[in-house]
């Protein structure tokens, strides 16, 4: 059998996982793909939900026009300014946070347009995020569904990429092209840039789609896909629909993110909140 092509970026794949956090208080991590739907956004809105459960300090940033974030997590759509004003300095950064979140709203797209023509247009959001940094223990930012300027600004902002990956055929192509993003980003503007890994979504692993996709996701990155994947549910649009989240809408199927919230906050090293994230696991154990 021919050897598997070398995967764009494969090489990010030896970081040592256990070595990844550098003991700062603070990450920020940029969650994105190369394709749309593939869960991003309920990603961090959930992953926020786990982790302000065990007492971090979360930032929720959106970063795509279509304002999914802001919507599931119950911001006021008239709520200004928004992280559009922050990109083209007219708003201060501090002045965009309602209530843990930086919300988005249709005028990103104007915002990202403004941003194209100016000097530093890749260092816009680097620059807004880092005098909020202190106050928080983690910075989520949700990506949209494109690999863009905006995408760029996330992943020159970050410290960790994960990427999100639906079970599907093309999985493994969407992951490749999110690397080269990222491999992007490390070699002009942000070398220090880590990918954290990739988390396959919305699985059903009764359907062979599922097991090929997560077989040779983890045949060509290794360890770099979280074991742990989400299941497909019907449960998780319900739940944004009604704003309430999975850990309490469905407290059955909270295992999964709980268990990549675990798994995150092994690569990451933070090993205290870790521990604190042992009694929700227990719980959720509990209601299966
Ligand atoms: N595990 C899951 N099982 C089934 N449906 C899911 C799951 N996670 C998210 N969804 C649903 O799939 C749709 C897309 O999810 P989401 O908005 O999180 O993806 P996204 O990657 O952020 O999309 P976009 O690329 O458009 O920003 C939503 O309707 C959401 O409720
Ligand atoms: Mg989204």
């Amino acid at each position: 059998m021919p050897a598997p092509p070398r995967a764009a970026g494969a090489h990010l794949q030896f970081a040592p996982a256990d070595t990844l956090y550098s003991g700062a208080a603070m990450a920020t991590i940029a969650v994105l793909s190369q394709k749309g739907g593939t869960g991003k956004t309920t990603a961090v809105r959930t992953l926020a939900d786990i982790l302000r459960r065990i007492d971090l300090r979360v930032l929720a940033v959106d970063l795509d026009p279509q304002a999914n974030l802001s919507d599931y997590l119950d911001v006021d759509p008239e709520a200004s300014p928004t992280i559009g004003d922050v990109l083209v300095d007219r708003a201060q950064p501090r002045d965009a946070v309602h209530g843990g979140v930086i919300p988005a709203n249709l005028g990103l797209a104007e915002s990202e347009l403004m941003l194209g023509g100016k000097m530093g247009r890749e260092l816009s959001l680097k620059k807004a995020l880092r005098e909020l940094k202190p106050g928080y223990d983690m910075i989520l930012i949700d990506c949209p569904p494109a690999l863009g300027l905006l995408t760029v600004n996330a992943l020159v902002a970050a410290d960790y990429a994960l990427i999100s990956a639906e079970a599907q055929y093309f999985a493994l192509q969407g992951v490749e092209q999110a690397l080269q993003v990222i491999e992007l980003a490390r070699e002009s503007l942000n070398p220090d840039l880590q990918w954290l890994g990739v988390v396959l979504n919305i699985v059903d692993m009764r359907t062979r789609h599922s097991r090929e996709a997560f077989d040779s996701l983890r045949e060509h990155f290794g360890e770099k896909l979280f074991e742990p994947t989400i299941r497909a549910s019907i449960a998780y649009a319900e739940s944004a629909e009604r704003a309430i989240t999975i850990l309490d809408y469905r407290p059955d199927l909270a295992a999964d993110y709980l268990n990549v919230a675990d798994e995150m906050l092994r690569r990451l090293g933070m090993d205290d909140a870790r521990t604190r994230l042992g009694a929700l696991l227990r719980r959720s154990e509990a209601a299966v």
